[in-house]
């Protein structure tokens, strides 16, 4: 059984929209970020910048792979970044139904303002510079993004949308 897997930019809503999906399927949330963090005993802060983000991108890749095993399905929310490294959009929709939640840089600024300190890449920039960094990863990434077997709209990135597509993949 396939994986439903959330993929986009830091902002997006993966972890909030996952938790949502999960529970109305009765799967197990994963958030990659959050498991790294508690395999690790660090922040993603704290492992940018004590080991580098190569190291972080060599974690995200072993722990995807360890997911091929996995018997039961989860609703997986990927790092933003996880998708573009290492081959791993391959591995992703091998193992799982993938949906991007597409969104505009601005409106992915205006949400991340708050939490930003807890992510090494936004972390002390101004909002616009924010909008600028976002623009510029949405640009390198988009490509791996849209490799998604459902791309999203805004309008589409709601529980009943995503489970109904899902289901329909998997049957
Ligand atoms: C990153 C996104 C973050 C986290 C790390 C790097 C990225 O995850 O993996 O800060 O490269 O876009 P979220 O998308 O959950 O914020």
């Amino acid at each position: 059984m396939k994986h439903l897997v959330l993929i986009g930019l830091m902002g997006s809503g993966k972890s909030t929209l996952g938790k949502k999906i999960a529970n109305s399927l009765d799967y197990v949330f994963m958030d990659t970020d959050q498991i790294i963090e508690q395999k690790e005993g660090k922040s993603i802060n704290q492992l940018f910048e004590e080991k580098g983000e190569f190291h972080f991108r060599t974690l995200e890749h072993q722990l995807l792979k360890s997911l091929k095993e996995e018997q039961s399905p989860m609703v997986i929310a990927t790092g933003g970044g996880l998708p573009c490294f290492n081959d791993n959009m391959i591995l992703l929709n091998e193992i799982g139904v993938t949906f991007y939640l597409d969104l505009k840089p601005g409106l992915l600024a205006q949400r991340l303002m708050q939490g930003k300190q807890k992510r090494p890449l936004l972390k002390d920039l101004s909002h616009e510079e924010v909008v600028l960094k976002l623009s510029t990863l949405l640009i390198e990434r988009e490509d791996y993004y849209k490799k998604s077997n459902f791309c999203l709209p805004l309008e589409a990135q709601n529980l009943k949308q995503i489970t109904e597509l899902y289901l329909k993949a998997i049957q």
